[in-house]
């Protein structure tokens, strides 16, 4: 045994014994279950003989010799080392090679033997060992290779939250996330159980589907009537969970028992019921567009150098949505006061609204304070509304609304659809644009990375650094994330 004391006052790398006689095959053996005692023999015997044993492991090292540990052990071990600075990837050998060599005074040939069985991974497995559990460290486009799984993971938080158990239904979709992200199908759960965000709850559902083509928790949410139910009447503009759940359980649990009800029906829910085809058909690029032309034309003609933006899904390259949504903004502070009502009246005087709801802007950072960061709701001036659009117009902005007739097919010529405007002070509008772009759960996973990460409190409004106790400006998403101390991530990559 070579004393502590020596040992540690031996320059990491050199041989005791000389030069190495064998410069090309440079040594590292690994101390995980050889332990360090044993590993210091070995090294020092190696030395005496004229190899080159290193102390450290770094980029130089051709061969890692390992006892007891099998391949994947030392590969993910090698995996969170520095990486060698030519590319070669290092043996990874038996002690048997070692010994051998020892005995026969130089490097043997490696054999079949000596080689650490790995088992072959794949593209998916190597990203797995590296997933982050906030989903805004995650490029996630809309190539989703396990739609089937997320599919039915994305069918259980409507249940679980309807029993008010928000927190069971965000782990779903943070799950469904999780597999959304992932470069390959899915075809076992062994390389799932290390990822985040998948407990034992989600990790069932997936082995049901994967063995027996379906889960029977989500075949039978399917089928039962109380979903039936609930999707139906959530489809409706203007109705949430709480009020399809009150109306189930008044045993209301389709649109002609609603009209016939005596229900009172919100201003919201009127329009939602009457447009109610159009606006459960998705809406497609194209409409968005021509929709988007009709926005810019009336605030350009309102406030001349009005900007506006896409956001929502299709910022982020969704092919359709349930709505479009559009921010609108002034370069210089201040002109956008007022831009809201104007808008609309100008929308409203072309025949282009079939319904719309305004809110004023609320929010003074004197007196909200710092942003306020659990909530989504923002205080922007709104518009929810429900356009009349041309059918096959794509220059829709050439029509105005008001006309009423068929296309020859028997069709209605236009069509009813979502649309949400927001307008924003200059200042705030990088915030707006970041919290208008979605999705949903990216938004949520950067509120909880500032909160939880970085102590600061992220809105659609500003960043708030609660220990140095200031309001971080910023005037792009680029330098929020930087803020935030986060890569940037496109807008087509925060599917999530
Ligand atoms: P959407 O609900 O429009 O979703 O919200 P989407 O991603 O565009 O997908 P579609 O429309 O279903 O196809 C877009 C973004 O706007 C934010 C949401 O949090 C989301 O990030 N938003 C929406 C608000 O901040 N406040 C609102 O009142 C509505
Ligand atoms: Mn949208």
């Amino acid at each position: 045994m070579v004393p502590m004391k020596r040992r540690k006052l031996l320059p990491p790398g050199s041989g005791r014994t000389g030069p190495s006689r064998f410069p090309l095959v440079v040594l590292f053996l690994l101390e995980r279950r050889m332990g360090a005692s044993r590993r210091a023999f070995l090294s020092g015997l190696g030395r005496e003989r004229g190899f080159r044993v290193e102390e450290e492991f770094s980029g130089n090292v051709t061969h890692v010799i390992s006892e007891n540990n099998d391949g994947d052990e030392v590969r993910v071990w090698l995996d969170s080392q520095v990486r060698g600075q030519d590319g070669t990837p290092a043996h990874l050998l038996d002690i048997s090679w070692y010994t051998e060599s020892l005995a026969a005074g130089l490097p043997v040939e490696i054999l079949d033997r000596h080689q650490l069985r790995e088992q072959q991974r794949s593209e998916a497995e190597v990203v797995m060992i590296s997933v982050s559990s906030y989903a805004c460290q995650r490029r996630t486009s809309l190539i989703n290779h396990n739609a089937v799984l997320t599919d039915a993971l994305s069918l259980l938080p409507h249940n679980a939250e309807l029993n008010e158990d928000e927190g069971r239904g965000l782990a779903f979709r943070r799950a469904a996330a999780v597999l959304k992200f992932l470069p390959e199908p899915v075809t076992t759960t062994t390389p799932l159980r290390g990822l985040p965000c998948l407990g034992e709850h989600s990790l069932r559902v997936i082995e049901d589907i994967l063995q027996d083509g379906a889960s029977r928790e989500v075949e039978s949410t399917k089928r039962s009537e109380r979903f039936k139910a609930l999707k139906v009447l959530n489809g409706i503009f203007g109705v949430g969970v709480k009020t399809a759940d009150r109306w189930i359980r008044a045993g209301i649990r389709y649109l002609q028992p609603l009209q016939g009800s005596g229900e009172t029906l919100s201003r919201a829910q009127r329009a939602g019921l009457r447009y109610y085809d159009d606006l459960n058909q998705p809406v497609s690029r194209a409409e968005a567009d021509a929709v988007g032309e009709i926005v810019e034309k009336a605030a350009v003609s309102v406030l001349p150098g009005a900007r506006m933006t896409l956001i929502g899904g299709f910022r982020r390259g969704k092919l359709t949505g349930h709505d479009v949504d559009f921010l609108l903004t002034h370069p210089e502070e201040g002109r956008e006061e007022g831009l809201m009502p104007k808008v609309v009246s100008r929308l409203e005087s072309e025949g282009f609204l079939l319904y719309q709801k305004t809110t004023r802007n609320s929010y003074l950072e004197s007196e909200d304070g710092p942003a306020r960061s659990s909530s989504s709701m923002d205080r922007f001036q709104k518009c929810f509304s429900i356009f009349k659009l041309s059918r096959g117009e794509e220059g829709g902005a050439e029509q105005t609304g008001n006309g009423e007739s068929l296309t020859p097919s028997g069709q209605e010529a236009w069509r009813a659809v979502r649309v949400d405007l927001v307008v924003s002070p200059v200042s705030q509008s990088a915030f707006a644009l970041l919290g208008w772009t979605g999705s949903k759960l990216f938004e949520r996973e950067m509120r909880r990375w500032a909160r939880r990460e970085k102590a600061m409190s992220l809105s659609s409004h500003a960043l708030y650094d609660t220990r140095q106790r200031r309001y971080l400006r910023a005037s792009s998403e680029e330098e929020i994330f930087a803020l935030l101390g986060l890569e940037f991530i496109p807008p087509s990559e925060r599917n999530a």
